[in-house]
């Protein structure tokens, strides 16, 4: 993948648009609008941190901001549609605030790349996920020379600098680490690989020293994190990811360890057995298992078959029985048959879940699963199918919270809630609880011990243990 820096000039796109800015207002306010995983959560919080300390500070209120961006996901469905309709709304409150500048960022923009300069001719600037240590530099050139700058691409990894130091971590309880970067998995119906660009993993020793600096901070919840975490491996020494789970679990002040996503088939059993070293691994795994049928894994390109998953969920189970697993299913996928589709129900009824993403079948350009040559799946039928699956995964999911009743854990604290005097954290097995918090509320990111009273469907509800 080639590593690109286009630049345009005013002159190429419009009167008045793209002249430097510098006698313009400074920028103090900026908003960010994120769509789509972890790793966008994860670039926001990064361009929020580089932000910050320019001096421009995030704001909640889109109106407000001198500096707008929008990090986009191409993961599924009508997404760079919806991409430039918001961009069209952005660019509107350039009526009122000529200096406003907004920036294109995320995995649409790296696929659209100058194109979306052409589309949006308010546009000041592109960046995609492999550039976002740029965003300072980007920001002045614009202001400064008229610049519209494209940055896409993914420079090599050594070229690549996480500026952990800046990043502003959300919320201030989980510290996220991306420990691998990219995707060289061939999944027919993923873009993936194509917008985050080529598998490469991170050095051992920078990601002990970020961790560090992130115990250092008060986190107390590390999260590791990559499209194939799993697969992570030392460009030096070669040691995998089982070992760096180790390094990282043994860390004094890692309460709680969790890594998203994992991969079934790189997932190892001493990967497996770190969960019966490790009391601080989290009893939660995120194993995306996409279908439980042969025939569709088999088109979909994903290299294991339902029986190796089932046996790998067997493992796990075995050696953490409280452990909670969630995952990800696709259904209408080219060639999916009313069999295959009653496969993946069968395979959701005996996994029994914590929590299913699932997701209907959206091509997406230039990804192999359209050229399948097998019959499409019509859109009223996927429809019915994931009403199906959410129907099932719907019972399995309460009967699981209704069985946590009465079972006490110590949760981290991570938001206000809705209703006044509580607050919601989460278990270990990562299930949202609501708690009233009694005279004085609890900091966020702090761990408190709480009583599950009540499972609901999608959340629990608990009381704090004195
Ligand atoms: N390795 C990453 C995959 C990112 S995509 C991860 O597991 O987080 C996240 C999920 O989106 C995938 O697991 C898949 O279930 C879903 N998805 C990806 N491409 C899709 C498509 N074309 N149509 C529908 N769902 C899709
Ligand atoms: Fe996508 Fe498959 Fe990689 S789902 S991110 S190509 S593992």
């Amino acid at each position: 993948m080639t590593h690109s820096l286009e630049t345009f000039q005013s002159s190429t796109t419009g009167p008045g648009r793209g002249l430097p800015l510098e006698n313009t207002p400074p920028l103090r306010r900026f908003y960010v609008e994120t769509w789509g995983c972890q790793m966008n959560d994860l670039d926001s919080q990064r361009m929020t941190g580089l932000l910050m300390e320019q001096g421009i500070l995030p704001t909640k209120a889109v109106q407000d901001a001198d500096l707008i961006l929008l990090n986009s996901c191409s993961v599924r469905e009508k997404a760079a549609q919806k991409a430039y309709s918001r961009l069209g709304e952005y660019r509107l409150l350039k009526r009122d605030k000529p200096h406003l500048l907004i920036g294109f960022c995320g995995c649409v923009a790296q696929q659209e790349g100058e194109k979306a300069l052409r589309r949006v001719p308010d546009l000041d600037f592109v960046i995609g996920p492999g550039r976002v240590g740029e965003l300072t530099s980007i920001v002045e050139q614009r202001r400064r020379q008229g610049r519209r700058v494209v940055a896409t691409g993914f420079p090599d990894a050594r070229e690549r600098n996480y500026e952990f130091d800046a990043l502003a971590r959300d919320g201030g309880y989980k510290g996220m680490v991306t420990i691998i970067e990219g995707c060289d998995k061939k999944c027919t119906f993923c873009i993936v690989p194509s917008t985050r660009g080529p598998e490469q993993s991170r050095p051992m020793d920078d990601i002990l020293e970020e961790v560090q600096h992130l115990l250092d901070y008060g986190f107390v919840e590390i999260e590791l994190l990559g499209q194939t975490v799993n697969h992570w491996k030392d460009p030096q020494t070669g040691d995998d990811f089982a070992i760096l789970l180790d390094r990282v679990a043994r860390m004094p002040g890692v309460r709680r360890l969790r890594f998203v996503t994992s991969y079934p088939r790189d997932f190892t059993q001493e990967m497996v057995d770190q969960f019966a070293v490790h009391e601080n691994l989290s009893p939660y795994l995120h194993l995306p298992v996409q279908s439980g049928s042969d025939r569709v894994l088999k088109l979909m390109g994903r290299g294991y078959q339902v029986e190796q998953y089932d046996d790998l969920v067997r493992r796990l189970r075995i050696t953490r029985p409280d452990l909670a697993l969630s995952t990800d299913l696709i259904v209408g996928f080219p060639g999916e048959t009313e069999q295959d589709f009653q496969a993946t129900l069968d395979l959701v009824s005996r996994t029994r879940y914590s929590q299913v993403y699932a997701f209907k079948y959206s091509p997406r350009p230039g990804t192999a699963a359209p050229r399948l040559r097998v019959p499409e799946v019509p859109p009223e039928e996927s429809d019915r199918r994931l009403q199906a699956l959410f129907a099932l995964q719907g019972v399995i999911q309460h009967e699981l919270n209704q069985e946590l009743e009465g079972r006490a854990y110590d949760i981290l604290v991570t938001q206000w809630g809705k209703k006044a005097g509580t607050q919601t954290g989460r278990t270990p097995c990562h299930r949202l609880i609501h708690f009233e918090y009694g005279d004085q509320p609890l900091e966020l990111g702090s761990l408190a011990r709480v009583r599950v009273e009540k499972g609901l469907p999608h959340s629990l509800l608990g009381r704090l243990v004195a």
